[in-house]
């Protein structure tokens, strides 16, 4: 019998957190309704974050707050700004928060994408402080804590806050209901202690993180990193209890590696949906005879997908005999394109998979095919079989679930993973092929060894993989992050407070 499945997750939260109310706070949110001509088209934003989220909320019910980013999404919802989701079999609500064109931009494209992010991502993107940024983030921060207390009224309330679009939230709710249950994923990774000193607001996102009861991160290297900047504060550091006292109040900070929901994935993939997308990009891609390579990533600069061309051209100048037959699909999704870096990085994939093209075409052929747009998860999964090998060449990733969807999909045992040892996913997928996203030579050995693998090693290390992403899944990474604060003493519930407060699982 498997251990971790939707069932025994919406168990546990039934029995343990019976009586508290679940509100999950991110920014991105899990279905957008947007004007496709003269219909409203309702969809799922290209998200880590929200697609680890979205199968936990399936299983746990609650309510979930972002930001309403889609044209149409004032059009979806009540007089309370809810939708219940998904929209054709409603399994939990939705509350938008609409925020005004200078609070997207201070907020979300400023200290959000423009600080924050190339701070925790060592990508070498230079972050850009501005104080105008750092205001609208912390206005942004309170219209949400606004959103959350609204919702939660007098009740006992556990909030579970997603990324780090939100730093100042936790304390801010803390300091307006000392009694609510808060914890905080932190999605991306957290750099050392000398790399965030240079954030010229460092006490403040610390004192705001340290609202906490219970702060998560991916991997025990970005706690420890996260305890040893908070050592910079005025606060108590208790390095073998992984705990930060500061003014009273105690955030443990503890790893929980997130994942997918491994099974449903596996049945999707096995789908007629799939098979006939697998048909349909054969036909257009041209793929009969042809060895195929992908990559599917959000169009971003961390994820080294000029680096992943560059292993591309290198290995046809190394290998002539795969000239005309090698087939590399880059699947890059629009993101953050009003941000100068993303433009950057947008026109370099678009000149580099040209000059190679140019480099290298036949009348009949050419190796890179460069899709700049969202796909329905049906049709990346048809990609996944397709392949005979995905490369994910993060220059840093906090886990990447691109990597765990491209095993979940192989259920017939096939297909390489190259993948870089600079992604959380690394740490779990032992068999995949582990590159230095930076080394043009490892990246095109890597190409190499993936398509002269003898069939048994590319079987069996398709196999572990599988395995560990199976057992690891997503509902497991909910459990144990809801377990985790049974350990935490909760004075304000005392004899009150639900069971998964006191016992541990
Ligand atoms: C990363 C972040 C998520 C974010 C996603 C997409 O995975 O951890 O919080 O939602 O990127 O980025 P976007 O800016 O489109 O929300």
């Amino acid at each position: 019998m498997k251990v971790w499945t939707r069932d025994v997750l919406r168990e546990f939260v039934r029995t343990k957190l019976d009586g508290f109310r679940f509100i999950v706070v991110s920014n991105r949110e899990p279905f957008e309704h947007k004007r496709v001509g003269r219909r409203v088209e309702c969809s799922q934003p290209a998200s880590g974050m929200a697609s680890a989220l979205d199968p936990v909320m399936r299983a746990c019910g609650g309510l979930w707050i972002a930001h309403g980013s889609g044209d149409a999404d004032r059009q979806a919802v009540d007089q309370y700004d809810r939708v219940a989701v998904p929209p054709e079999a409603p399994e939990y609500t939705l509350r938008r928060v609409w925020l005004s064109k200078d609070e997207i931009e201070g907020h979300y494209s400023g200290l959000s994408n423009q600080a924050i992010w190339p701070l925790c991502h060592v990508a070498f993107t230079r972050p850009v402080f501005d104080p105008a940024h750092w205001r609208m983030y912390r206005r942004v921060n309170e219209r949400f804590a606004e959103a959350v207390l609204e919702e939660a009224g007098n009740e006992p309330t556990f909030v579970f806050i997603q990324d780090y679009h939100f730093a100042l939230l936790p304390r801010m709710l803390r300091n307006a209901r000392s009694n609510l249950v808060i914890a905080q994923f932190w999605h991306i990774p957290w750099p050392n202690r000398q790399v965030f000193s240079s954030f010229p607001w460092q006490e403040e996102i610390l004192d705001g993180l340290l609202g906490n009861d219970l702060l998560g991160f991916h991997l025990p290297q970005h706690c420890q990193n996260f305890i040893d900047t908070a050592g910079a504060l005025e606060a108590r550091v208790d390095q073998a209890a992984s705990e930060v006292c500061r003014g009273g109040h105690s955030t443990f900070v503890r790893p929980f590696p997130i994942s997918i929901d491994f099974d449903e994935h596996s049945a999707v993939a096995e789908s007629e949906a799939v098979a006939a997308h697998m048909r349909r990009w054969r036909e257009e891609l041209s793929l009969s005879g042809k060895l195929l390579g992908i990559g599917i990533d959000r169009l971003d600069y961390t994820k080294g997908i000029p680096e992943r061309l560059r292993f591309l051209d290198r290995f046809l100048e190394m290998h002539p005999g795969y000239r005309g037959k090698l087939v590399f699909v880059q699947v890059a999704v629009p993101s953050r394109s009003a941000l100068p870096a993303y433009r950057e990085i947008d026109k370099e994939v678009d000149l580099l998979a040209a000059k190679i093209n140019r480099r290298w075409r036949t009348p009949f052929w050419k190796p890179v095919i460069l899709l700049k747009r969202h796909f329905p998860a049906v049709e990346m999964i048809a990609l996944h079989r397709l392949a005979h090998f995905c490369v994910v060449a993060s220059l840093h990733d906090g886990m990447n679930l691109v990597a765990k969807e491209f095993v979940a999909s192989r259920t017939d045992g096939e297909g390489v993973l190259i993948l870089s040892k600079f992604t959380g996913a690394s740490t779990e997928l032992k068999d995949a092929l582990q590159i230095n996203p930076f080394s043009i030579e490892d990246g095109a050995d890597a190409f190499d060894l993936a398509l002269n693998m003898h069939p048994d090693d590319r079987k069996r290390r398709m196999h572990k993989m599988r395995e560990t992403v199976e057992e690891n899944n997503v509902y497991r990474w909910a459990v144990k992050f809801l377990s985790a604060l049974a350990d935490i003493e909760f004075p304000e519930y005392a004899g009150e407070r639900p069971a998964a407060l006191q016992v541990a699982v």
